[in-house]
């Protein structure tokens, strides 16, 4: 399986590295692509990407994953900016992660936006809504409390198994046994 991962500029750069990880050992072909906005984020944050991963400068739109031609199983963007995610919705593709996920469209391929940004304006509502009448996935970065965190790892643990549990990865990361529930 072939996974590509877009990075942009949205708080939350610790998704990216978590899922890149998971990925990663669960012997998946991950590439990624990492904006400019991204790279400043990921300072603030005090984030760093694996190493182990094709990495593809965003500018070049001759990368493989700018055609529907390569294969690739599944797109997530990662985390999301809303930038990205209304410049996908109405089809202007200037950047390689944008471009891939306009492929993905155009494919009818799993595509994820793990959108990070509160509170939305309406523009940004209506760019999801379109994309998910398309088909896309709209993931926001929103981590649940019923599975008793005690660390920050463990609530972004929550939203990579969701991400993860979109695309058919099968991984343990979130263990929540309900009384009377056995869902996992
Ligand atoms: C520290 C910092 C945090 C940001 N967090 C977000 C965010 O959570 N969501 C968002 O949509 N934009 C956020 N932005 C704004 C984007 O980085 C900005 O819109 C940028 O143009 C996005 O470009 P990209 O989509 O090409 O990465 C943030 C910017 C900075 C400097």
């Amino acid at each position: 399986m072939r996974v590509f991962i877009g990075v942009t500029g949205a708080s939350g750069q610790i998704y990216a590295r978590r899922l890149i990880e998971v990925l990663h050992e669960e012997g998946v072909d991950v590439e990624i692509s990492v904006t400019r906005s991204a790279e400043y984020v990921m300072e603030q944050e005090g984030v760093d990407l694996p190493e182990n991963v094709r990495r593809y400068d965003p500018k070049d739109l001759t990368a493989p994953p700018a055609s529907g031609t390569y294969r690739i199983d599944a797109y997530i963007v990662c985390p999301c900016t809303l930038h990205t995610l209304s410049s996908v919705a109405v089809g202007v593709a200037g950047d390689l992660i944008k471009r891939a996920a306009v492929v993905a469209l155009k494919e009818g391929r799993p595509l994820v936006f793990v959108v990070r940004e509160t509170p939305w304006p309406r523009s940004a509502l209506q760019a999801a809504l379109k994309l998910r009448e398309e088909g896309a996935v709209i993931l926001p970065a929103c981590p649940a409390f019923y599975h008793g965190p005690t660390t920050i790892e463990d609530l972004v643990d929550y939203v990579v198994q969701k991400v993860l549990d979109t695309i058919g990865v099968e991984v343990d990361l979130v263990r929540y046994q309900p009384r009377g529930m056995n869902f996992r």
